[in-house]
């Protein structure tokens, strides 16, 4: 291979810029040139396309966000938007690409490894953490230490008030970031997508727990399961509990990526470019029980990744 390109897509992630740079590094190591396709597909489509060496993604290990920016492409959902991609393939000489990004951007890259024989890699990034086929996606362990540290701030000033907060997270229909925010940050509830609840038992649990001596109450709502504000209403309407609500939002989706992060990103940036090299397609670079593997987009694409129930369970024995 001489001529390689990589684009980020979806909603960004911390850690995308580390995988950037392991792409980069990598591909440069072998020889090999890097294009950088801004916007996501869409900078495919319109041709926003430029050179990248090894000084242009010095200094970004440590940044959250994307520096070749992202979008939701609705155009390179059609066939038109992807013919349009392909003639640049063509006119920029492009042998491969490797496209770091969420469930939409591996849809998006099968239909072109389909529709033109042209090898897309795919390297899973996303806060949500909901692809199946890895056991982790760039982004979730920051995501989660974010919402985390958010909820150790809030429990200073639940307890000096005694007061019960409902903290809403993102994660899209998914509930991996209330779980493992929740776990890690002792809620007394965590209400998940996957999961059914119960207005009246939360509350119930609530008042059973000042009743004991709790001074405070978390509860963490992922975005999918309720609305936080109107979970808020209802304890307080129930419990008569004096009750806050704050919703972490986007908060979730910058900052300095963790060192886990920047490592799963390194690791899965240059297995994509490997397997490039070795004239794979239709895959999707993962981690799996610690191992850096490659997942079809078939497999990736027709799964759902299931919440662990049993730490699930835990969190709600702890939660006692
Ligand atoms: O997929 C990442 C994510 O942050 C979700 O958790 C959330 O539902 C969504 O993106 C928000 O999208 P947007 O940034 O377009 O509002």
């Amino acid at each position: 291979l001489q001529r390689i390109a990589l684009l980020t897509s979806g909603g960004d992630a911390p850690g995308m810029n580390a995988c950037i740079r392991a792409v980069v590094r990598k591909a440069v190591y072998h020889g090999m040139e890097v294009l950088g396709i801004k916007r996501g597909f869409n900078g495919f489509i319109e041709a926003d396309i430029e050179p990248l060496n090894l000084r242009s993604v010095g200094d970004i290990i440590h940044r959250g966000g994307t520096i070749l920016h992202t979008a939701r492409s609705e155009q390179f959902l059609t066939p038109e938007g992807r013919s349009k991609a392909y003639e640049n393939v063509k006119r920029f000489g492009i042998q491969g690409v490797v496209a770091i990004g969420g469930d939409g951007t591996f849809r998006g890259a099968r239909a072109f490894n389909r529709e033109y024989g042209f090898p897309v890699i795919g390297v899973p990034a996303t806060i949500d953490n909901d692809i199946p086929g890895t056991d982790q996606s760039i982004g979730f362990d920051t995501a989660v230490n974010t919402a985390v540290e958010a909820i150790n701030k809030i429990r200073d000033t639940a307890t000096s008030h005694e007061r019960t907060f409902v903290v809403e997270v993102m994660g899209r229909s998914y509930g991996f970031i209330a779980l493992a925010a929740g776990l890690a940050g002792g809620a007394e509830s965590i209400l998940i997508p996957e999961r059914p609840f119960n207005y009246e038992e939360i509350c119930e649990r609530l008042i059973h727990g000042n009743r004991r001596g709790k001074q405070h109450s978390i509860i963490v709502v992922a975005e999918g399961a309720a609305s936080g504000l109107e979970v808020g209403r209802k304890i307080k309407e129930y419990t008569g509990f004096d009750t806050k609500v704050t919703i972490l939002g986007h908060l979730q989706r910058g900052g300095v990526p963790t060192a886990a992060d920047r490592i799963l990103a390194s690791r899965l940036g240059a297995k994509a470019v490997e397997l490039l090299m070795t004239g794979e397609t239709g895959k999707m670079v993962g981690i799996k029980s610690g191992e850096v593997v490659a997942v079809d987009y078939d497999h990736v694409l027709s799964q759902v990744r299931s919440i662990d129930l049993e730490m699930y369970n835990l969190a709600g024995i702890l939660a006692i």
